[in-house]
């Protein structure tokens, strides 16, 4: 069957939050406060990153969700915007708050994060454009994700989805993934790596400071990692997930595309705040001509 050529590169179906960081030498206990040393308000929200970071390595993006109809949505759009990425199925809710998430990052630059949904949790737009790949996370509704992947099935493209925030997952939605990229934490909710590689063709679950593993018919692979500086870790999941669905997009063959999104995983980590520290091709590229470890 002839199918007409893709609209876009990648499709992102996810949230837009504003982040409201605090930097603080360690994560407070229960009941206790501390002091903080610094304050700052930073672009963030799975989807935007995911999409920033897609766009940043190369790929054509159109960016699907919500914001809400106030200056954090105005602004959220403009960068969308800023970054070359298409919002013609970014909707604007009325009378709804833009998402926001509450973050500390500690001086190991670990970070705890709260997020308050807002507009996320609305429907999405239900004209959602095609793409070679499709990629998804879970701070939207399961319905719209479920309704994209459908769709991106019959298109012939590749779903991918990042399962975060950790959520059990029906046997339906995951036999709609064709890559699924938790973090050790998720993959365990998700019932474990044996339990969930039977359910997808390529787990990939990432490791953080370890890199990752690539698992495919049983046989364990581990990718990177890239040794970096670290200042802020926020958002370096989501630099992983939208460069792999980059070069996945653009023809590169899994393993290249898995080290590139190794190397642009660990680029996240050396600056401070979500979209702002989703890295470049050309810096990938850098970091890439040196040598991984392990
Ligand atoms: O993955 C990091 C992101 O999680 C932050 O930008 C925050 O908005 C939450 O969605």
């Amino acid at each position: 069957m002839n199918r007409p050529s893709p609209e876009f590169d990648v499709v992102i179906v996810g949230s837009l939050n504003l982040d409201l960081v605090v930097r603080a030498p360690r994560q407070p206990s229960g009941g206790e406060t501390i002091s903080g040393s610094h304050y700052a308000e930073y672009a963030g929200g799975k989807g935007l990153n995911q999409a920033v970071a897609a766009a940043r390595s190369g790929a054509s993006v159109a960016l699907v969700g919500n914001v809400g109809d106030d200056d954090a949505g105005v602004r959220l759009r403009s960068i969308v915007r800023d970054e070359g990425i298409d919002d013609t199925c970014l909707r604007t809710i009325d009378g709804v708050a833009t998402g926001r998430a509450l973050i500390t990052v500690d001086d190991a630059g670990e970070n705890s994060i709260i997020i308050v949904a807002g507009a996320n949790a609305e429907p999405a737009s239900a004209e959602i454009p095609s793409g070679r790949v499709v990629l998804a996370q879970l701070e939207t509704t399961l319905e719209g994700v479920a309704a994209a992947f459908a769709r991106a099935r019959s298109d012939g493209a590749v779903t991918v989805l990042n399962p975060a925030p950790a959520i059990e997952l029906t046997d339906d939605l995951l036999g709609l993934c064709d890559v699924l990229i938790p973090n050790e934490h998720e993959v365990d909710l998700l019932g474990g790596r044996r339990h969930v590689a039977e359910r997808v063709d390529q787990l990939i679950v990432t490791l953080g400071a370890a890199g990752a593993d690539h698992i495919e018919a049983g046989v364990t692979t581990r990718v990177g990692p890239f040794v970096v500086d670290v200042v802020d870790t926020t958002g370096a999941g989501d630099a992983f997930c939208g460069a792999f669905s980059s070069r996945l997009a653009a023809g590169d063959d899994l393993a290249d595309a898995l080290r590139y999104a190794s190397a642009a995983g660990a680029l996240a980590t050396t600056a401070p705040g979500a979209v702002p520290s989703q890295p470049h091709r050309n810096d990938v590229e850098r970091l890439l001509d040196r040598p991984a470890v392990g």
